[in-house]
């Protein structure tokens, strides 16, 4: 559908930005802070880009007055954040540590000051350390109580104040990572085992939703999901049935048990078949069907297109996080599908389609299939960024990327999708799990590289251009 006339967004639209502990906090054993397995794993040889961590990060834990007094400038109304598990309980349960929560409250409360919106993020995969050393973190279904008991701390502490949640951040992205690919901790490559570790996780995303509704009764809570919509490489009926698979095992199986409580049937057979299919015991789908979300949390940042592999033919490959354009390998599931580059749509310097049309589907498509409102909760531009004499950072790509994201949000809108907000990844500059510090996404420059550095906070070009965004309601693009 083209429109002649784009819609005003609603008064009340959250324009806003987000982060997430690990890459923005530092301080990693300030306060009382437990380890978490990100802060073992990142120090094992060879994991990260050139062995970066988030020891420091951008130092957000010490910074964090000038960061939300920037965020204020720039007229922000939504910053979404992480709260970091083992902050609160430094060793996965039993004793609170009230240097953490303290932290956060002082946080929610500088928010608050500013009229800016807090949305808290209560997982983005900073498991601590402890609990995947005693029982495997989330292989193990006694995952499900820590969990809920450290949610429920932080609903006690924060109901009055923070109405929108975040429960699992990505964790669709995540495992995969962590149980098929071995480039997140624990590091294990085993198709089992993930589908088993996801199953858990799902449980314990429904069990902290239900309790939710206690706590916060007043409050919205949904996972975010990191949707990286579908597309068939061609009309040849393979290349359709490939992107029906992909969007059924990628997609589907994540949405379909968030939402209705079931996993998709073609996927649940296929893995039935293959003995891959997580155990279901009785009561788990009743408790996924108690613990349906209030709205979609949408992390969308590209389109993968989708063509036929036979069997014996590509296996799962690992991303670019170099930098270097052109290495990303087709990556696949042998007799399922693999991926194939798309011709019609330009790519970043790490291989990632840029497509603010497939964003409109992919609000279409869930809000179409579940009936829920939406939020964007990342959508950004990662990339390599020059500062300049007079302390320039002329980041024009950024700026036409959002520029046109923000377009298919409004479409979207026109199209009659229920959108709450659009958070921009990321406030600052953040460390990027596996790509270092010089992929960058804020829109303020942090000054430092895979070594260290000054830390500065220096507002790119993209900063103002937000700022007049939103000043004008999305009109003054
Ligand atoms: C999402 C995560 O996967 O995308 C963020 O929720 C992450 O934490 C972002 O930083 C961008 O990914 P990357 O790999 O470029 O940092």
């Amino acid at each position: 559908m083209h429109h002649h006339k784009l819609k005003d967004l609603p008064h009340d639209f959250l324009w806003g930005a987000a982060s997430a502990a690990y890459q923005v906090e530092g301080a990693w054993d300030a306060d009382g802070k437990g380890p978490s397995v990100w802060d073992l794993f990142t120090k094992l040889p060879g994991k990260t880009f050139e062995g970066s961590n988030g020891d420091v990060a951008v130092d957000h834990y010490h910074r964090m007055a000038e960061d939300v007094a920037l965020m204020a400038e720039m007229g922000l109304k939504a910053y979404r954040f992480s709260v970091s598990w083992p902050r609160i309980y430094p060793t996965g349960r039993g004793e609170v540590n009230e240097a953490g929560l303290a932290f956060y409250e002082k946080l929610i409360d500088t928010l608050l000051a500013h009229q800016i919106e807090p949305v808290l993020t209560l997982y983005h995969w900073d498991l601590p350390q402890a609990l995947q050393e005693e029982y495997g973190g989330w292989e193990d279904r006694r995952i499900i109580a820590d969990f809920e008991l450290y949610c429920v701390t932080l609903y006690q502490r924060f109901a009055g104040k923070v109405k929108y949640w975040v429960s699992l951040n990505e964790q669709n992205y995540n495992l995969t990572n962590a149980y098929q690919l071995g480039t997140h901790p624990p590091a294990v490559q085993d198709r089992k085992r993930f589908f088993a570790a996801n199953h858990i996780a799902f449980l314990a995303n429904a069990r902290v939703i239900k309790a939710f509704r206690q706590h916060v009764p007043n409050g919205l809570i949904g996972p975010s999901f990191a949707y990286s919509p579908a597309y068939p490489a061609s009309c040849d009926p393979k290349d359709m049935l490939a992107y029906e698979n992909a969007e059924e095992f990628n997609n589907l199986w994540w949405l379909d048990a968030y939402c209705f409580g079931r996993y998709p049937q073609a996927a649940l057979a296929y893995l039935r078949e293959n003995g891959e299919a997580p155990e279901i015991l009785p009561g788990d789908l009743a408790l996924l069907r108690e613990g349906t979300p209030d709205y979609i949390g949408v992390n969308y940042y590209y389109t993968l297109t989708y063509t036929d592999n036979p069997l014996g033919g590509q296996t799962l490959q690992r991303i670019n996080t170099t930098g270097k354009k052109g290495t990303t390998p087709s990556s696949g599931i042998p007799g399922l599908y693999k991926t194939a580059p798309n011709p019609h749509l330009e790519t970043s310097n790490w291989d990632w389609a840029i497509d603010p049309t497939g964003m409109r589907i992919a609000l279409r498509r869930l809000s179409s299939r579940y009936g829920l409102p939406l939020m964007i909760t990342e959508n950004g531009l990662g990339e390599f960024d020059k500062l300049e004499a007079g302390d320039k950072i002329n980041d024009e790509y950024r700026i036409d990327y959002l520029r046109s994201h923000v377009v298919a949000c409004q479409e979207a809108l026109q199209d009659g999708v229920e959108l709450l907000g659009y958070c921009a990844w990321s406030f600052t500059d953040i460390l990027s799990w596996l790509n270092g510090y010089q992929k960058r996404y804020g829109f303020v420059y942090v000054e430092r590289d895979e070594r260290g550095g000054s830390l500065r906070r220096i507002k790119k070009a993209s900063f103002h251009w937000y700022s007049q965004l939103i000043a004008s309601q999305g009109k003054q693009r």
